[in-house]
């Protein structure tokens, strides 16, 4: 009886006890769909509702376990904005420790926002915790370390700042650590070393960096996801059995460490867009579990054969970007149905435009060979923030007195450019240019009003020319392009001249020439390769023209090319710029200084002409005598620019000429000959992420290191800038010639004022 009524009593007190709790917990659920301003997901909770046992829904799971609720998953709609102001985190997660037997706890894309209150520690029988997808803010609290059951922690695509918290070897049963995009700072530490349960570890999408430890202890990880961070510089250490590894878009170089290739159960690789450097194991290819593949965007090396073998579940390969030679293995182009297999971008044999040459890789690669290390790095960004202090200084003042020069300077330009064309459209309305310039009395005049350095512009004579080369001797003979064979002449003078020789496929009499004629007299200009005159030979038996001469001032020091990348003496970054300044007015003279203007000039490095004071000129103006001699000859008519956009102004055609001038700064920055549109590119995108404020190293890598050496930085920034602009996809974005050539000259006067009192002689002085 006493032991029958002990049993009552106890039953007596358990049994309102337990539905108590039970009606409380429903109570804060109620609270919980309350505060979160009733979501029509919760919809169907109401006072009546058996939370335990209610209708399945895919928002929401709750489960019971002996009248407590032990799981509460709640999912919100995709990408929920942020709950309202009156939003109270602190009294929802006090509502949440009402449920004290929680073992998952998942409240994701509800809009939760706050800074995760400490109580959470509450929860202690938490086993997983799943947040992600909220607007949670500030440290994750070093509380939760209090949850000694917890296995499983996802704060994913908050917004969590500070370091990767330490404390988490304190819960050793911690399988998974997901906080991913958020943004956490500083290093990881050597704690995770400890986690001995941890087999997923995503950390993408921070800012953390710095070395990573050791975790080769770490024998049960599998995931190791550490992409968009700044890890490195060297290659993780880790345990055989990881399955997946992500490194992508870190700050790794080094090479690859040779036990790579014995990480059997590796299915998924992605070392992307780090700083690899040195040889590419073939065998990962054909690693036992490899599905992915991607080492794009580093400088791995080596040479791939035909012969080689993959794996056979091999689902996706990038190996662009780098500097593999060699052929594309055939197991890779086995038309296996699904597999995605990039390469562009190397030096592989294959006959597509997608490859570099041979000789780039093997440049490259010795170039990676050789830069600089740490040391000098650090000593660079020391004398950096120096530099940078004293030339905001500096550049401020200049600033404001080059803003003054530079509009009184472009006021004249303007002037002196509006008058000689006035004058020439004068020459068109008398329909008859050639006669006059065969005066000589017409011609000393103009040569009195072109103040340029060159003999003014004149017919010549045939027998002149002959007599200048030698009859056109083969030692005389400078090479043949496009429009026709280029010879070097001495005039009687003793001036030399540069003789292009174009032999005309249709007969016309030497009328037909004088629009052509009339506007090759008119391409005068410094930074021109400029006319000094014309001849025509003609048929005997009927009188029409053979052939066109065109005679230009014979510029001796090499092309802009040479001078950057050749084999010589280098120009330094002020000279550099001085000659991207006068190739930028070249081109404005083009555009704007002649009527009808130039357009599509075929701008490039090697077009680009340095006199014996390294003036710049333009050689290659895109003369219509010229491509429609071109046209009669090809069928379809193509112009020089081949596959670029069309000529003329209507259609951009002046930002075709700015592309181009792009390409040309990019050369001048890099000191590396561009022969590649696909270079561009993939240089235009580095040169644009070494802009940001973490692109410095990158930015060291990029630009020619005798210029890095020599520039002042912001100097040096401006350029790339204006560089960037200029190879802008769309034709509207790019800059106009005016603006980049106030940038120039700001980036100048910068880089002048910074060389300042040191009065060292380099270079030739900036023209303004
Ligand atoms: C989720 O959002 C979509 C549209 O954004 C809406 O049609 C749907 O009803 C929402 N579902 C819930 C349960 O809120
Ligand atoms: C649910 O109960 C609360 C108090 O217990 C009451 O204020 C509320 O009106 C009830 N709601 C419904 C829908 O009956
Ligand atoms: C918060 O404000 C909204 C209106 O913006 C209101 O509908 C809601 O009842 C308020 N919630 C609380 C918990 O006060
Ligand atoms: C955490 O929640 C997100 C969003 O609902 C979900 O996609 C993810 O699978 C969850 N993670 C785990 C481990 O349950
Ligand atoms: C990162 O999280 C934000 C919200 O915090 C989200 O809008 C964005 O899409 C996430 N990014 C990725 C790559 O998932
Ligand atoms: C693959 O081909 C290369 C040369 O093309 C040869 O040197 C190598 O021995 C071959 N390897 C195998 C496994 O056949």
């Amino acid at each position: 009886m006493p032991s029958c009524l002990l049993f009552f009593s106890i039953f007596l007190l358990l049994f309102p006890f337990s539905t108590q709790l039970q009606s409380s917990q429903a109570w804060s659920l109620l609270r919980i769909q309350r505060l979160l301003n009733y979501p029509p997901f919760l919809s169907n909770w109401n006072n009546y509702t058996d939370i335990c046992y209610a209708e399945p829904n895919p928002y929401v799971t709750v489960v019971c376990y002996e009248e407590s609720i032990t799981q509460l998953q709640i999912t919100g709609n995709g990408t929920s904005p942020p709950l309202p102001r009156n939003f109270s985190i602190n009294s929802f997660f006090t509502t949440l420790t009402r449920l004290p037997n929680l073992k998952v706890l998942s409240l994701t894309s509800l809009g939760l926002w706050g800074s995760m209150p400490t109580k959470i520690s509450r929860l202690s029988s938490l086993e997983i915790l799943n947040m992600s997808s909220n607007f949670l803010y500030g440290i994750i609290p070093p509380e939760i370390s209090d949850l000694k059951s917890l296995q499983t922690l996802i704060l994913d695509h908050n917004m969590f700042t500070g370091s990767f918290p330490e404390w988490v070897s304190s819960l050793s049963l911690l399988a998974v650590v997901s906080l991913k995009n958020n943004t956490l700072d500083g290093p990881l530490p050597d704690s995770v070393k400890s986690l001995d349960s941890l087999r997923v570890l995503d950390l993408s999408l921070n800012s953390l960096s710095g070395p990573l430890p050791d975790l080769k202890g770490l024998t049960n990880l599998q995931v190791l996801n550490l992409e968009g961070n700044y890890f490195g510089p060297d290659f993780p250490s880790l345990g055989k059995k990881v399955v997946t590894l992500i490194l992508r878009k870190n700050r790794f170089t080094g090479g690859l460490p040779s036990d790579l290739t014995s990480y059997y159960m590796l299915e998924r690789l992605d070392i992307s867009y780090n700083r690899f450097v040195g040889p590419f194991m073939p065998s990962l290819l054909s690693l036992p579990s490899m599905r992915y593949l991607d080492i794009a965007g580093n400088r791995l090396t080596g040479m791939l054969f035909q012969n080689m073998s993959c794996n056979y579940g091999l689902a996706y390969v990038d190996l662009s970007s780098n500097l593999l030679t060699g052929s594309l293995p055939a197991c890779l182009t086995s038309n296996l149905k699904n597999r995605v297999v990039l390469y562009s971008a190397n030096c592989l044999a294959l006959r597509d435009k997608s490859q570099h040459p041979n000789s780039f890789c093997l440049n490259q690669a010795f170039a990676v060979g050789i830069l600089p290390h740490k040391q000098k790095k650090e000593s660079v960004h020391k004398t950096t923030v120096a530099i940078s202090v004293v030339a905001a200084v500096a550049g401020a003042i200049l600033l404001v007195g080059l803003l003054m020069v530079f509009f009184l300077r472009r006021a004249n330009t303007r002037k002196a450019m509006k008058r000689p064309p006035r004058r020439l459209i004068v020459h068109a309305s008398n329909g008859y240019p050639s006669k006059l310039l065969a005066d000589a009395r017409y011609i000393s005049q103009t040569m009195k009003l072109g103040a340029l350095g060159v003999p003014s512009y004149r017919s010549f004579s045939l027998e002149e020319l002959e007599a200048a080369t030698n009859n056109f001797e083969s030692s005389s003979y400078m090479g043949e392009g496009l429009h026709g064979q280029m010879y070097r002449g001495r005039l009687n003078d003793g001036s030399l001249v540069a003789i292009r020789c174009l032999k005309l496929k249709r007969s016309h009499s030497s009328q037909n020439f004088n629009r052509h004629i009339e506007l090759i007299s008119k391409l005068r200009y410094r930074h021109l390769v400029s006319a000094l005159g014309h001849c025509f030979e003609y048929y005997l038996d009927d009188s029409t023209v053979s052939r066109l001469f065109l005679v230009f001032e014979y510029v001796s020091n090499g092309t802009l090319r040479s001078n950057i990348s050749g084999g010589g003496q280098k120009l330094t970054w002020t000279q550099r710029i001085s000659a991207a300044i006068g190739v930028a007015r070249g081109i404005q003279f083009l555009h704007a200084g002649i009527i009808p203007g130039l357009f599509s000039n075929d701008i490039k490095a090697t077009n680009i002409l340095l006199d014996q004071n390294l003036v710049a000129k333009i050689s290659s103006y895109n003369l219509p005598v010229l491509t429609e001699n071109m046209k009669s000859e090809v069928v379809g008519g193509i112009s020089s620019n081949g596959s670029k956009e069309h000529i003329g102004r209507a259609i951009g055609g002046d930002k075709v000429d700015i592309y181009d001038f792009g390409v040309v700064l990019l050369e001048i920055i890099t000191g590396r000959p561009i022969t590649l549109h696909i270079d561009v590119e993939a240089m235009k995108d580095q040169l644009q992420a070494s802009m940001t404020a973490d692109g410095a190293a990158r930015k060291m890598n990029m630009v020619d290191s005798l210029v890095y050496k020599g520039c002042c930085k912001e100097s040096l920034q401006t350029v790339i800038e204006v560089c960037s602009r200029c190879l802008s996809k769309e034709p509207t974005d790019r800059p106009s010639v005016e603006d980049v050539l106030w940038n120039l000259q700001f980036a100048a006067q910068v880089q002048d004022a910074w060389r300042g009192d040191s009065h060292s002689s380099e270079g030739s002085p900036i023209i303004l």
